[in-house]
């Protein structure tokens, strides 16, 4: 049985003014009507083997999460709740304790709550395929064809294959340098890491307990005290604490010889940056990516939202302007991963 696990905690600074810490990335509908992370659950309908999901979240969303599963109709397995950020490789490993006690042959497919996926059906098939190796004890990633040297990606170098539609990782390596990322690209073997996982909830502890050690027992702990409160899970607050914080990409994955990947074709994109997300929707043809209220005359290329306003603009080219209530971003399209620099200033400010 597969257990879909969303990783939902994440910060998406770069996303700002619209991302906020009490309202993030995955919160928001970004591309479409629903929210990121309501995409994330009604893309797997239809996928087969799928067994209710595991929603791992801060504490401070949880009725934001529990909203808006309802308003798309997702009936979770349960809530799990940490305390704080610890990131992923905890995040994880608190929802393999929980299945592993539920299930002990329990396969997880860990999906970030923030990606879109525009292939559904070969995102389907793409999962059956890794489901096949998780199966058999492997730690199941899925790889993207690389188009640019990004710095803000794990790089996959794929070797033989292995099963049906496998290859085994040779070697895995998070986030590069900006030159060791353009020699990536160039050798043609490597692939980006997705971010989506699968593997067997009992393969996923015993390379942690092997790499990360204070980690396996933080979240072992962490899920043995916690408190459960209908589909909520309040993780216990001493023990999940105490876990070192750690990318599952770099706690677990760097390390591990039990690495395979999936060559997936499947339309992806982790919106990570507004010009990523100008990129997702301007590839339907528009010149300009335009939400709400917004007045342009002579503009192409630019992205500009107006959440409370209205937005006018003349003569522009490859602009991002993103209007809140509160704040308002004006960049240059190229320059935007600058975005997450405001949120640590203003962080300082307070
Ligand atoms: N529950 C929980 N708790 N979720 C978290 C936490 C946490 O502490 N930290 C991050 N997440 C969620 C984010 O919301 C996101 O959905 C997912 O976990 C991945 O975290 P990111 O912080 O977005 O990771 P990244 O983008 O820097 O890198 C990962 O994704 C890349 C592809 O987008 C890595 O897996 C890279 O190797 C990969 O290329
Ligand atoms: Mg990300």
């Amino acid at each position: 049985k597969i257990y879909p696990v969303i990783l939902s905690g994440g910060a998406g600074t770069r996303l700002w003014p619209l991302s906020r810490a009490a309202l993030p990335k995955q919160l928001l509908p970004l591309v479409t009507e629903n929210t990121m992370l309501q995409e994330t659950l009604l893309r797997l309908q239809g996928c087969a083997g799928l067994m209710a999901p595991l929603i791992v979240c801060g504490n401070e969303h949880r009725f934001l999460v529990a909203e808006q599963l309802r308003e798309a109709r997702i009936t979770p397995h349960s809530i799990l709740l940490e305390p704080v950020g610890r990131n992923t490789a905890p995040a994880v490993a608190v929802a393999a304790h929980v299945l592993q006690a539920l299930d002990p042959d329990a396969v997880m497919l860990v999906l970030p709550a923030d990606h879109v996926i525009e292939k559904v059906e070969a995102f389907h098939q793409a999962i059956a395929q890794a489901a096949a190796l998780a199966a058999d004890g492997a730690l199941a990633t899925f790889g993207i064809v690389p188009d640019a040297p990004e710095t803000g990606y794990g790089y996959i170098r794929s070797g033989q294959p292995v099963g049906a539609a496998g290859l085994r990782v040779e070697r895995f390596v998070e986030k590069p340098d900006r030159a060791t990322a353009e020699g990536f690209v160039a050798a043609g073997d490597y692939f980006w890491n997705s971010g989506m996982f699968m593997f067997r909830a009992d393969s996923y502890l015993r390379e942690l307990a092997q790499w990360q050690p204070a980690i396996a027992q933080a979240s072992e702990a962490a899920v043995r005290l916690a408190y459960r409160d209908l589909d909520f899970c309040r993780l216990d607050e001493a023990a999940f604490t105490s876990s070192p914080s750690d990318s599952i990409d770099y706690a677990v994955m760097e390390h591990t010889s039990q690495a395979v990947v999936v060559p997936a074709d499947i339309g992806w994109s982790d919106v990570g940056s507004w010009s990523a997300l100008w990129e997702t929707q301007a590839a339907h043809g528009e010149a300009n990516v335009v939400r709400g209220d917004v007045y342009l005359d002579d503009v192409s290329g630019s992205l500009v939202r107006a959440e409370s306003r209205i937005v006018a603009a003349v003569g522009l080219r490859d602009i991002v302007i993103v209007e809140t209530a509160d704040a308002v971003l004006v960049a240059h399209k190229d320059q935007v991963q600058r975005v997450k620099h405001i949120v640590e200033h203003l962080k300082d400010k307070q």
